[in-house]
């Protein structure tokens, strides 16, 4: 189970520990900019000079030679004299051409940066940091990086995700908010004749097609095009299983009480459905799922982050029984909420 990309220190912080904190953006800084600025690119493949970095991406060769100082010093890079190599993590996830790409998480946490430096102004207004102008060609791509973001993060716990989940031959699954579908995929993966609704926003449907094919269970997937704050999600069901992944914190209380009720009448009695969401710990430590209500603060109008407490009593609201709750990383629960027969 991944613990690592959400942790936060617990407990009372220290002068010491406060100060290391407020210094701590440097190296996150670093590997956002020279990922966008194509440094890992440009070292890819082997030891590379500083001067030959400099000259692969058109760049300063002093900027870049102190740059190297820094990814070296921070973990980014490996130095031996003069030379610099990408590490072996940043070679596999952060260079363009790897087939292991993960850059999109960085594209992602490079936004938030930009919202996060607005705080004081939402603290004043109440209201969220209005989303960047964008043609619709940057919103499509936009949306694709968003989509890939979310894919290389769901991957990061969809065994305990899927391995939540009922599988059994023939068995159908809607996935509302399903984003890349990663959770999807995978239990098709694992149900033979499965067949699986990924609902998500038009925008996404290219994408989400291209993986499922790519996944070798495209025959299986229909992808529905719409708006869960107003779907019925009778399209291809009853469903044996419902999965509501991530999705309730963006809607607030009320709107996550509504969409659940859809979502209990789109599924078969006796089927479930599976809320997959962050939840705040005990009331003296909120952990990571607290950090993420910052976040909906500064995006979002309505949305909010619920506790254990809350999360139950949406699905009981629903008239679903709680049969299973267990966490899939250190701030992500799944409940399985049967609906009676
Ligand atoms: C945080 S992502 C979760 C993705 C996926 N379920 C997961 O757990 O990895 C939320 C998803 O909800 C979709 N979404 C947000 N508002 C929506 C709406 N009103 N109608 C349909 N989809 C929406 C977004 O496009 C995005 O894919």
């Amino acid at each position: 189970m991944s613990q690592k990309r959400w942790r936060v220190e617990s407990g009372e912080l220290g002068y010491e520990e406060l100060l290391a904190l407020s210094w701590g953006w440097r190296p996150s800084l670093l590997l956002l900019e020279a990922s966008r600025a194509g440094v890992f690119d440009a070292a890819a493949g082997g030891w590379r000079t500083g001067d030959e970095i400099a000259a692969a991406l058109g760049a300063n060769p002093r900027a870049v030679e102190l740059l190297l100082f820094g990814l070296a010093g921070a973990g980014l890079m490996k130095k031996s004299g003069a030379r610099y190599r990408n590490t072996d993590a940043i070679e596999r996830h952060f260079v363009r051409a790897s087939p292991e790409y993960r850059g999109a998480i960085l594209d992602l946490d490079r936004r938030a940066v930009n919202n996060w430096g607005h705080i004081g102004e939402v603290l004043a207004s109440g209201r969220p940091i209005p989303k960047p102008e964008q043609t619709e060609e940057e919103k499509r791509a936009w949306q694709e990086t968003f989509i890939r973001a979310m894919d290389a993060l769901a991957r990061l716990h969809v065994e305990e995700v899927v391995g939540a989940l009922p599988q059994a031959g023939g068995m159908r699954l809607l996935d509302i908010g399903c984003g890349p579908a990663t959770y999807l995929i995978e239990w098709l993966r694992r149900v033979p004749d499965g067949r699986a609704v990924a609902f998500d926003r038009p925008a996404s449907g290219d994408t989400v097609l291209r993986l499922a094919r790519t996944a070798g269970v495209g025959d299986r997937v229909e992808f529905m095009g719409g708006d869960f704050t107003l779907d019925t999600f009778k399209h291809g069901g009853p469903f044996d299983v419902t999965l509501v992944s991530q999705v309730l914190h963006i809607l607030g209380a009320d709107g996550a009480r509504e969409l659940l009720k859809r979502a209990a009448a789109a599924t078969r009695p006796g089927g479930v459905v599976a809320v997959h969401e962050m939840a705040l710990g005990p009331d003296e430590h909120p952990g990571a799922a607290g950090i993420f209500a910052v976040q909906m603060m500064l995006g979002t109008a309505e949305g909010c982050v619920f506790t254990d407490a809350e999360l139950r009593a949406l699905l009981a609201d629903a008239g679903l029984t709680v049969e299973d709750a267990r966490p899939t990383d250190n701030r992500s629960r799944i409940y399985l909420g049967r609906k009676p027969v």
